[in-house]
This record gives structure tokens, sequence and C-alpha cells, in this order.
């Protein structure tokens, strides 16, 4: 007979009901295969015996199993696992089968992402998270973006915004971004020109997808952002890299591949080169603007960090001076505000935008209304520009701050220069020491260096990670460039 009493569990802190918890381990049992069909159950009573449970509950039990179909029961014969359920194969009883492991292995072939790093940075309290350079959380305006919710929350837009609606994105939204956009970018949009998104990499993926399905070539720096890589490898692009120096991307090396073979886009991160930070320089810019048009490629420019530049007022982004359509603009507030906030924009010409819509259409049906239009409302009486102003003083601050410390304690193993803006500092280590046993030396300190693998995705051996500051404040960067410090020594003598 099947071990009821062996293998059936009872939690009576559960909050579900036990006879609820009976039919859900005796329908495991019959989808593993374990009690075939049409296998004989004990009668309630006998049953409720060896579990040890009142007769009501086995009994309540067996009438929802019968109602779902599980099993039935035949007047004077008893009680069955439904004969006309199909066969599987069982599951040998001491096998590791656990219907509620998430862990098991697809009973299917799919395609499988070896690129993606799927860390879960939630990291207990006291370690600290170094890498590509985040926004502190600490600071985003969440009182401004709860009270403006729930004031459009409220009757009057409940028919409004609780619906399908445009597959562009919040109305409302666009045309302030139109606004805001023209007026902070120095772009020349209208309406027509936006489409919400998810972020700057829902506006990453959209754009590859249109643009490099069928292998077609997207042009990159050496060293760049890699989760663009990603994107562009999983939408079938071929990558082509060119240097980065001071001054960006080498756009004369660009050019001599031109000459030689079709290229359909370029990714650009022209304020601050991801990883690098470097600005890319004005020359450089108006050469790639003439490329684009002379080749007629596009050029992706993905303005992650618009924002924050902190020597002088933010470069006008390329395509604020595309005049013959070339440039795709993409941008977002998960930097402004929070990572978390998921609302970006893609800016583009309009036959571009209505296939990105099409496109978005069909893995987001319409993004998230209400949110966008808090965002619309905040953008307008001026919440994110107070909140911009305030947090670019703050890491201005702890930019220095971190370079100070990093310069006075740590220049005998790196160097680095100080960055214009942005959220991290590119920071080149001695060719003599190595990134690997420091961040496990790190570790032991609490200090998580996160995926620092990924700054050189083609293994050129170029010894440099980005750290991020913007997330520190005054109290924890000393503590961060301490534990630092341990690590390489730890890690350096050993
Ligand atoms: C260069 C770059 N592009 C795009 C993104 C994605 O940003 P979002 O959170 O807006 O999707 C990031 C995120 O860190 C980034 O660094």
């Amino acid at each position: 007979m099947f071990p009821y009493k062996n293998s059936i569990t009872i939690d009576r802190k559960n909050n579900r009901p036990i006879y609820l918890q009976l039919c859900d381990q005796i329908i495991s049992f019959i989808r593993a295969g374990k009690l075939p069909p049409s296998t004989k159950l004990p009668g309630s009573r006998r049953l409720a015996d060896i579990l040890g449970i009142h007769r009501k509950t086995m009994v309540a039990a067996f009438d929802e199993l019968i109602a779902q179909g599980w099993i039935v029961s035949i007047p004077s014969k008893g009680t069955f696992i439904n004969s006309e359920l199909p066969i599987i194969s069982p599951v040998n009883l001491n096998s590791s089968f656990d219907a509620k492991s998430k862990k098991q292995l697809s009973g299917f072939d799919f395609f499988h992402n070896t690129y993606i790093d799927d860390t879960d940075l939630s990291l207990e309290n006291d370690f600290y998270l170094i890498g590509d350079g985040v926004p502190d959380n600490r600071l985003a305006p969440i009182d401004e973006i709860a009270k403006t919710y729930r004031n459009i929350s409220k009757k009057e837009y409940h028919k409004k915004l609780l619906g399908y609606s445009s597959i562009y994105g919040n109305k409302e939204l666009r045309k302030t971004l139109v606004t805001y956009l023209n007026q902070s970018r120095g772009l020349d949009i209208t309406i027509d020109n936006i489409l919400i998104t998810r972020g700057s990499q829902m506006g990453l993926y959209l754009s590859s997808q249109l643009l490099l399905q069928q292998g077609k070539t997207i042009v990159v720096g050496a060293t760049n952002y890699s989760t663009a890589d990603n994107t562009f490898e999983y939408s079938n692009g071929k990558i082509e890299r060119i240097k980065v120096d001071q001054n960006g991307l080498n756009t004369q090396q660009l050019e001599m591949i031109c000459k030689k073979k079709q290229v359909d886009a370029v990714y650009v991160t022209s304020h601050h080169h991801h990883p690098t930070t470097v600005t890319l320089s004005a020359e450089r810019r108006m050469h790639l603007l003439l490329l684009a048009e002379k080749y007629c490629f596009a050029i992706i420019e993905d303005d992650y960090d618009y924002d924050f530049h902190y020597e002088n007022s933010p470069i006008l982004p390329l395509a604020s001076n595309d005049y013959h359509g070339n440039v795709i603009y993409i941008g977002a507030f998960s930097k402004i505000i929070a990572p978390a906030m998921r609302i970006g924009y893609l800016v583009a010409p309009k036959d571009f935008i209505l296939e990105a819509a099409k496109l978005r259409r069909i893995i987001d049906r319409q993004g998230d209304t209400l949110l966008e239009e808090t965002l619309a409302t905040m953008i307008k009486v001026g919440d994110v520009q107070r909140h911009c102003n305030k947090v670019i003083k703050i890491y201005k601050q702890r930019r220095d701050l971190f370079c100070k410390l990093l310069k006075d304690k740590l220049s005998d193993y790196l160097s680095f220069d100080i960055p214009n803006g942005g959220m991290a500092i590119w920071v080149n280590l001695d060719k003599k020491y190595n990134w690997e046993p420091i961040s496990v030396e790190a570790k032991k300190r609490k200090l998580y260096i996160s995926d620092w693998k990924r700054y050189d995705m083609i293994n050129s051996g170029h010894n440099s990670i980005r750290l991020g500051f913007a997330s520190f404040n005054e109290i924890e960067i000393p503590i961060i460039i301490d534990r630092l410090h341990e690590a390489i020594l730890a890690a350096t003598t050993l």
C-alpha cells in the first residue's frame, strides 16, 4: 500500500485548511505517477486514522478531490483514483521529486542565455555592494511620488487611466516629455517621435530587435556596456568593436570599417562612455553624425545618465544635431529617480517609433499608465527638476570624497581620472595585481564588488573596473575604501 503516513505531512500552523493540504499532496502524488489511475484509496475513516486527523476533514478532502475530478467514488466498491486520467510513468517514491521545488529542470527544450548574470543584488544589510554606479535610493522623492500617485488615482481619473490605452504609452507623459526633452536636451521633437518604455533597457531591446535581426552589424566600443552587447547578440546582431580613448569612440576607425562593409548601427553612450566614463568629443560627435548620414546607419544613443554632469552643464546629445533621421535616442528616469521607476523613452523618427510601439505591444501591452501620469505631473510641477538639482550636489560631493580617499589610500595599487559626471569611477588596477583575489578578500570583509568581470567582455586584460560611488554617503564611503584597502592588502600579500 502507498505509504500515506510517511508521505503526507500536515502543518497545523499553516493558514491553508488541513483538508486542502491533503488535497494538494494527494494531487501531487497523482501527478507524479505515485498514485496511478484506478488505484483504490483506503476508506475515509481508515485514512483519517492513519493520518491522525478527524474523519470529517478526510471526507472534506475526498469531496474536494471528487469535485475536481481527481478521484471517483463507486458505490459499494470504494474510492479510486480517476481511471480516465492519463497514465504517467511513476516516479520512484524515494526520488528527490518535490512538487514545490522551483529548481527542477524543465521537461522541454528551450533557449538558454549564457551571458546574463542572475546574481541577486539584495545583500544583507551590513554588506556594501560596489558596482556599476547606481543612484542612492534613500534620496528618491518617495513622498512626492506617493502623494501624486494618490491624487491622480482619485475618482475622476479612474475611467481615463485604468483601461487599456495607447500602445505608445501615456499621452500626457509623452506630451510632457516633448517639452522637457526639447528644453533640456535641445531636441526638436513632437509627440509622434516619442514612445514610452520601461527604462532604457527596453529602448535598447526594441531598437536592436528592429535593427539587427538577420545578422546585421552593430559597431560598439572595445569596452562597452555589457548588457547592451548581450541585447545586440540576443537580437542576432554581429558586433564589431572599435577603440575607445579619452575622446570616446574612435570614429576614424569606424569610418574605415564603413568603407569596407555595411554597418547598420552604432551604439554610443556619448555623454559618459560606459564603462570608461569619458565624454565623446565635439569633433567626433560631428564626425559620427556625418558618417551616419553618408553610410545610412542608425546611431543608438544611450543617454543613461544625462543629468549627472558635475563640472559644467550636461553636453547636448547627438540627437540634438540629427537633421537626417539617424539617431535613436534612449533615456530613462531610473538614474534620476530610482531604478524601480521603470519609465524611459525612445525618441526617433515617426516611422521607427510606430514599429517600436508595435513591437512593445507584443511584450508589454502599454506600460504603467498610472505611474506614467504620476511622472508627467511631477515633471510639470517641478518635482523632478528639484530632486535632480538636489542629488547632483550630493553626488558631486560623494564623487570628490570617494576620489580623494581612493587617491590617498590606494594610489600605490590603482589609478583613475576623476569623472566629469555619472555615478562611477573607472579604476585601473596596476597590472601587477588581479581583481579576482581582491574581490574574494573584499567579500570576506562584506564588500561585494559586483560583476567586475563583465567590464572586459573580450578578455583584453585591461584590468579596469567601475566603482560606483553615488549610492554611498560620507559615512559609508570611508568604510568602503578601508575595506577595499584591507582586501587589496590581504590579496597582494597572499
Ligand atoms: C549604459 C546603460 N544603459 C542602460 C541601462 C539600463 O537602464 P534602465 O534601468 O533605465 O533600464 C544602464 C543601467 O545601468 C546603463 O548603465
